[in-house]
């Protein structure tokens, strides 16, 4: 008979607990809450509690994470076009897919799709940023390879 030593907590399963906040502090939250289209303070608790987990800054080196390198850069500035695509190429490992808008005849915004160690996704990130011509860079995490399976996409 299969013999268990510890509870396994279901995933799904709801934990309450109790929070203290300041007044003045609670009614600035329930504001903010309302302006971002919650319903309940519970729902909006969580999703900051996921974005904290989810901070790039957080994970340790050899880390495996997806997520999205934004940027906006102008094509016309130097060579940065063919600068971009060998970088990509030089990275090629931990990119999964790019895709490129032309907002209007001089800017690009490009989402490029990304999974690896988290030290690789800094590096590229950080060379995308230095670019001269890029005006904007960011990197976001939105998975972790060990974050609950519960939302997990198979
Ligand atoms: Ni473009």
């Amino acid at each position: 008979m299969e013999k268990k030593s510890h509870h396994t907590p279901d995933k799904d399963e709801l934990v309450r607990f109790g929070v203290s906040f300041p007044a003045v502090l609670i009614e600035q939250f329930d504001r903010y809450i309302r302006e971002q289209g919650y319903t309940n303070r519970s729902e909006a608790f969580r999703d900051l509690a996921r974005r904290a987990i989810l901070e790039p800054s957080r994970f340790t080196a050899d880390q495996r994470v997806a997520g999205t390198i934004v940027m906006v850069y102008d094509h016309h500035s130097s060579d940065i076009p063919q600068k971009l695509t060998e970088l990509q190429h030089t990275f090629y490992d931990d990119i999964i897919s790019t895709m490129h808008i032309h907002l209007n005849s001089v800017l690009c915004l490009e989402v490029i799709a990304v999974r690896g160690e988290i030290t690789n996704l800094r590096a590229l990130h950080q060379r995308i940023q230095v670019m001269k011509g890029v005006f904007y860079a960011e990197l976001s995490v939105t998975y972790f390879e060990e974050m609950s399976a519960g939302h997990a996409h198979d």
